[in-house]
């Protein structure tokens, strides 16, 4: 054994013996055994069995590195990477490193410097000290190892210059000097290294610009320089490094456009500029094939890149990573996004797109996080997105998305992080969403959504604040108790039940029924003394009906206490025009305190649509007389083409067997019946009554001229517009049942009390559109005298029209004008209306005019020289 050969064993035992080996690993290394070569981690140069190779990684020892290994002379390769070494490598480690080619000391916990020794190891071609907590500075002796290789210092504490000479490594293919507090320039030689294939500087201080050696780094595959603050225009140079897959400028201060010449770097697979103050638009090269092909990390974000997403964006068919978060881009959410089959990771946040989410999202489906919030996007959440079934982290807050969330979302299995806060959403929460057994956020705070929170699972513990601004969500966690038997959707369910056909009620209906036909006949033939009995008997009902602000209203109002879901299926909706999307949701249509009124046929209610224009929707109560839906629809299908400025508006319709909405204009003034006879204090002028008149005649012309009787005139059914101008409301509906029946005319529309014409009454006779001439007199004399077509005192009944034809007949038909007026009218003018109210409220429908020679009679009358012009102007038919 030669002497040499003991050197070896006696420098592994030494070393050993200042080490802890927690795992036994090298208890086979022994004086007593005198061939090392066998030993755990050793082998020995084949020829002079002299140890050569050390190779003791991850065997998690510990302790000091000693000077043991100072002994074997002829190591070549030394690796203790990923143990738990410390304290600092002793500075005359590598005084006899003449043979070492190749040294790791990676993922230790050393400290101190690197020793100046390690200069003299002029044979060196790597050395790795990676993950460590080495101070001071890089030796300057470093640069004269003209065999090195590989330097990697990555994630130390070291700093400094980096001081000319690397350039003298013409071998040097990587380094890593990242995550280091180095400052100062970068090495302005670097570029005679020209073989260099890996350069990480990143997460360091270096600053200035990039130095032009740097262009001849065309082996270069890996650049970072991430995290710096590097400064100035990129140079158009960088597209000469050709060879490039990886290069990463973020977090640094470049600015200007993103350099033409990138589109050159066609292996590119990552590219990172973010983070920089890059401006203008994405140029088109990074979205043509060529470019493309390979691309798999695209990152722009923090920036201020603006103009729109290129629609061209599927090409890049390899993308697996797009972040373009915080820049100015504004227009669409591009729909070639469904293109891109390998996308895992999508950011558009904090932009200005707008539009609505496309449905194409659903092509993407290996999507893993999709980050859409605070940008201007609408519409609905698409249900396509059930297709990204890897979804973990889905982010649309602050946007203004509205409908529901998509029933099919919990299908999306995978979810941890969902956060749909500050959106317009509405409906309720699918209950399956507690079964998403991964979630650990969900927000929806500060939307409209309604109904139960679901039950179990993540929702147990759900913070209120994910939940809270929604004023309609109940559960314990909002703290409002839900009804205790979840409603039942009412308003698009057809098999729910319907609320109006109680029997009792109808049974009461009836017997209001027979003494309005009564009263009707009674009054035709003016024997009012007789009427008495009957009217009085309904008096206490009809005057609390109008205390409580509706009209002549005989059948109770009500009751809704459910929230029915918005879910399409059950009903069929359409809309003449516009958007038929109800922000307020279908739940308006239950709510009482958007309910406007109700009449006979129905109740009104008021909702908003999703463009901001409001509607009124009628809930018809007349379901069971209804005609089949092929009538209903075809029907309000002919009504929908009437349009008139003195008509309300149909906007559309909503069909299900066991309910039917009818959607009107709104109109925003109130009715007739309100302006007349409920608004103490405030007063029609003549002006205006005579506006409202000749309103009400123009458009009772235009329906008649459509062929179209309203049967159903009142003034609570003339609406006023904030002009003032008269809007004849609800000419629609007695169409709308099976047959014109008396009886049924007379019980749907029993609240025309004192309207209707006397032929209702009289089994006989044929009913016309004279009929409605008939309630228009009755209308012009409700808005000349401010009193009710039947006026119920103490102990008597007043008939508006026997008691204006007393008057006339007595020469003093002056007096019936309504006294609030005072001597503001012109009484011939005034004379003139009243005669013509009364030849309209004739007994004998010949005797009546058509409507359109009444708005030719009320043009006569009217006369340009008298008024102040208020309200005078003339229609445009
Ligand atoms: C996108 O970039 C922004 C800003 O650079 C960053 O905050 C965000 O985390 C990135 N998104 C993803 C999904 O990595
Ligand atoms: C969603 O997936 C279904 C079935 O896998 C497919 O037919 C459909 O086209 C996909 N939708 C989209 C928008 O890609
Ligand atoms: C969602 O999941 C349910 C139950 O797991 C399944 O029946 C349904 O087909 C799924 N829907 C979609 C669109 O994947
Ligand atoms: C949910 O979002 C709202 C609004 O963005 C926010 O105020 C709240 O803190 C969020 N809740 C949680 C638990 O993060
Ligand atoms: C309505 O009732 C019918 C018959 O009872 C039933 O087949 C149908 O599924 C019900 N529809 C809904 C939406 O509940």
């Amino acid at each position: 054994m030669s002497p040499s050969f003991n050197d070896d064993v006696l420098g592994l035992i030494f070393f050993k013996a200042g080490l802890q080996d927690p795992n036994a690993k090298l208890q086979l290394w022994s004086e007593d055994d005198n061939d090392p070569c066998n030993w755990e981690g050793v082998k020995c140069d084949p020829i002079t069995y002299r140890v050569n190779e050390l190779h003791l990684n991850g065997l998690s020892i510990s302790g000091h590195v000693g000077r043991g290994l100072l002994r074997l002379q002829f190591l070549k390769v030394l690796d203790l990477s990923g143990n738990a070494l410390y304290g600092s490598i002793p500075d005359e480690f590598f005084s006899q490193c003449g043979s070492l080619k190749s040294v790791s000391f990676a993922r230790n916990n050393l400290s101190g410097q690197i020793p100046e020794s390690l200069s003299s190891c002029w044979g060196l071609e790597e050395f790795n000290l990676s993950y460590n907590q080495i101070k001071g500075q890089l030796p300057s002796g470093i640069w004269f190892l003209r065999s090195l290789q590989s330097i990697d210092v990555y994630g130390n504490l070291l700093e400094g210059d980096v001081l000319q000479g690397i350039g003298n490594l013409y071998d040097l293919r990587h380094i890593n000097l990242g995550n280091n507090r180095f400052s100062g320039r970068l090495p302005q030689d670097i570029g005679s290294c020209s073989l260099l294939k890996f350069v990480d500087f990143s997460e360091n201080y270096f600053s200035g610009t990039l130095p032009d050696s740097m262009r001849k780094l065309v082996s270069c595959t890996c650049l970072s320089l991430r995290g710096n603050s590097l400064q100035g225009q990129p140079p158009g140079w960088i597209g000469e490094l050709v060879g490039l897959e990886s290069l990463d400028l973020s977090a640094n201060q470049f600015y200007g456009r993103i350099p033409f010449s990138l589109g050159n770097l066609q292996s590119l697979k990552e590219l990172n500029l973010s983070k920089n103050r890059f401006i203008g638009k994405v140029p088109s090269w990074m979205f043509s094939v060529s470019f493309a092909q390979v691309l798999q990390v695209l990152d722009l974000s923090s920036n201020a890149l603006y103009g729109e997403i290129p629609s061209k964006l599927g090409v890049l068919s390899s993308l697996m990573f797009f972040n373009v978060s915080r820049n100015r881009f504004f227009g669409f959410v591009p729909t070639t996004i469904g293109e891109l089959k390998a996308i895992k990771v999508v950011d558009l946040s904090d932009n200005m797109l707008n539009g609505s989410i496309p449905s194409e999202i659903g092509g993407a489906v290996s999507l893993e996080v999709l980050m859409l919030q605070r940008n201007f996007l609408s519409g609905k959440i698409p249900t396509q997105i059930v297709n990204c079934s890897s979804l973990i982290t889905l982010s649309l807050s602050e946007n203004n998305l509205s409908g529901s969330i998509p029933t099919t979302f919990p299908n999306l299995s995978n979810l941890e992080y969902v956060d749909l806060s500050s959106n317009d959403l509405t409906g309720s929460l699918p209950k399956e969403l507690a079964n998403l057994s991964q979630l650990m956020f969900f927000n929806i705070s500060h939307n409209h959504l309604h109904g139960e929170l679901p039950l179990g699972g993540f929702f147990n513990t759900i913070p209120t604040s994910s939940v809270s601004g929604n004023p309609s969500l109940c559960g314990s966690v909002v703290n409002r108790s839900c009804p205790a038997v979840h409603p039942k959707p009412i308003v698009l369910n057809p098999n729910s039940s319907d609320s109006i056909s109680g029997s009792s009620r109808n049974h009461h209906r009836k017997k209001i029924v027979l003494s309005i036909s009564t009263l009707i006949a009674i009054g035709a033939a003016a024997f009012i003394v007789v009427g008495v009995i009957a009217i009085t008997l309904l008096n206490i009902h009809v005057r609390s009906m109008s205390r409580a602000g509706a009209a002549l209203m005989l059948s109770g109002a009500e009751d809704f206490s459910c929230s029915p879901n918005n879910d399409p299926k059950y009903g069929k909706l359409v809309m003449f025009a516009g958007d038929a999307d109800f922000v307020a949701g279908a739940n308006a249509l239950l709510n009482k305190d958007c309910e406007l009124g109700h009449g006979g046929l129905g109740v009104v209610y008021r909702t908003i649509l999703r463009d901001g224009r409001a509607i009124a929707i009628k809930k018809l109560a007349v379901s069971s007389l209804i005609k089949s839906q092929l009538e209903f629809e075809r029907e309000l299908r002919t009504l929908g083409k009437i349009r008139h400025h003195n008509l309300v508006a149909l906007e559309g319709y909503y069909w299900t067997p066991s309910l039917q909405l009818v959607i009107y204009e709104f109109v925003p003034s109130g009715n007739l019946y309100r302006h007349l006879h409920d608004r103490p204090g405030s007063c029609l002028s003549w002006q205006q009554r005579f506006n409202i008149i000749l309103g009400m005649a123009k458009g009772l012309a235009y329906l008649h001229q459509m062929n179209i009787i309203h049967y159903n005139l009142k003034s609570s059914n003339i609406l006023i517009d904030s002009y003032g101008e008269a809007k004849v409301a609800d000419y629609s509906l007695a169409r709308l049942l099976p047959t014109l029946d008396r009886c049924v005319l007379s019980s749907r529309i029993q609240s025309a009390l004192g309207y209707m014409a006397p032929e209702f009454a009289c089994k006989t006779m044929k009913i016309t559109e004279k009929c409605d001439v008939y309630g228009f007199g009755v209308l012009v004399l409700e808005v000349i005298t401010g009193k009710r077509p039947v006026e119920y005192m103490d102990d008597d009944v007043v008939v508006l029209t026997d008691m204006v034809r007393g008057a006339l007949g007595d020469g003093r038909v002056e007096e019936c004008v309504d006294g609030r007026l005072g001597n503001n009218f012109p009484e011939e003018e005034a004379i003139l209306v009243i005669k013509l109210g009364l030849i309209c409220a004739s007994q004998v429908p010949s005797n009546r005019p058509d409507m359109g020679a009444v708005v030719n009679i009320l043009k006569l009358i009217q006369c340009p020289s008298d008024g102040d012009g208020n309200g005078k102007e003339e229609v445009v038919d």
